[in-house]
């Protein structure tokens, strides 16, 4: 396929800057600006390197997210899969809640442990505007629920059970 948006990198901003405060916009606008916001997202990610990035970390107040992760990380080897989702929302957010380290990208050299939802369903738009739903557990539903957080404003650090400075930040930590 032929890349009509050539990828940049983009700067992940950190605390204290206010854009990770806010609640950012719907995406309505499926143009190449998006397309290549969607880019750009997909390679800051991997670079950083992390499984997950969030429109606000890059400066932009728009609802839209990427994920990089296994569907299922208990199968031995298994590949990432790639998520791209504008508008995301929940529609299920199990009850069960399971602890977890997570870290972030926007704010460097903390860890904290976390209680999410064991699973969830997400509903949002894939790149072209289209409908689409997914089914996320364990580490994958933990990295989406991080993500939306991100969209309004909300960071790990303040649902965090406690925190502290790691020695090593883990790949799967940073999102
Ligand atoms: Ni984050």
């Amino acid at each position: 396929m032929e890349k009509k948006y050539p990828m940049a990198l983009r700067d992940v901003i950190k605390l204290p800057n206010p854009v990770l405060r806010r609640k950012a916009h719907k995406v309505t606008d499926f143009g190449s600006d998006f397309q290549a916001c969607v880019e750009d997202m997909i390679e800051t990610m991997r670079n950083e390197p992390g499984v997950g990035l969030a429109a606000p970390q890059v400066n932009i107040s728009q609802r839209l997210i990427v994920v990089e992760y296994p569907e299922d990380d208990e199968i031995e080897d298994a590949l990432p899969k790639l998520f791209i989702v504008a508008n995301p929302e929940f529609n299920l957010m199990s009850k069960d809640l399971v602890k977890g380290t997570e870290g972030c990208l926007s704010v460097p050299n903390l860890l904290g442990q976390v209680e999410r939802s064991n699973e969830v369903i997400i509903t949002g738009l894939d790149r072209r505007g289209k409908k689409q739903t997914i089914h996320a557990r364990g580490w994958l539903a933990r990295i989406f629920q991080h993500e939306v957080d991100h969209l309004n404003g909300v960071l790990f650090v303040d649902r965090a059970l406690e925190l502290y400075q790691p020695e090593e930040v883990q790949a799967n930590e940073r999102v």
